[in-house]
């Protein structure tokens, strides 16, 4: 828990009104689900607080909210990310000059490998997220599969591209069979810049 002297997270807006192959409609419920998670974060806190407040510390009810914490925590931040690493008209791809692209080709051979790797793991069978990670400490790079928000996270990684492979973030755009083709979708859209600017340090989680 926080203690709830600390302020509660905002929800952030984001204008991505336009992208390729991901409707404004799907984005408008997308963007509702992630005001849940901000919401569901802020409660869980407050609730962790009262039960201290009220002596329950380490009672069942108060251990199954404080696992709850992953997923709600995990859900919020992820989207942010998510929605993050995108923008309308992105039309750019990791050139292999910048240092995230340098840095792809010394972790994964070149950049053709990092996105068939990324791609293959965006469409494994499962309900979650495909995340290239930056390992700080040695500059290498890694893609994982994450299963809900929470299972297969890397502490002290730094999430560097970001995708939400939950069927809500498709499913009206295209039938389930067609994950392939929101992959594809999400890569035209991938905002190289900020991405980049992740790599270098320059800019992280938009936080609200
Ligand atoms: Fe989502």
């Amino acid at each position: 828990m926080a203690l709830l002297t600390q302020n509660p997270y905002k929800q952030r807006s984001f204008d991505l009104s336009g992208l390729t192959g991901i409707s404004d409609h799907t984005l408008e419920i997308h963007f509702g689900l992630y005001a849940g998670y901000v919401k569901n974060t802020n409660t869980l806190n407050e609730q962790l607080v009262e039960m201290m407040g009220q002596g329950k510390a380490g009672s069942p009810a108060y251990a199954e909210l404080t696992r709850r914490m992953g997923f709600e925590y995990n859900g919020m931040v992820l989207h942010e990310y998510y929605f993050g690493n995108m923008k309308p008209q992105a039309g750019g791809e990791v050139s292999s000059s910048s240092s995230l692209g340098r840095a792809i080709g010394e972790s994964f051979g070149d950049i053709e490998t990092w996105k068939k790797d990324f791609t293959a793991i965006g469409g494994m069978r499962g309900v979650g997220w495909t995340v290239m990670y930056l390992d700080p400490d040695t500059g290498r790079l890694s893609n994982h599969w994450i299963t809900l928000h929470e299972d297969g996270n890397i502490a002290g990684f730094r999430p560097i591209i970001v995708m939400d492979v939950w069927e809500h973030a498709f499913l009206l755009d295209y039938k389930p069979a067609e994950r392939p083709k929101y992959i594809e979708s999400f890569l035209a859209n991938l905002d190289v810049d900020t991405a980049e600017a992740r790599f270098t340090g320059a800019a992280d989680r938009p936080v609200g």
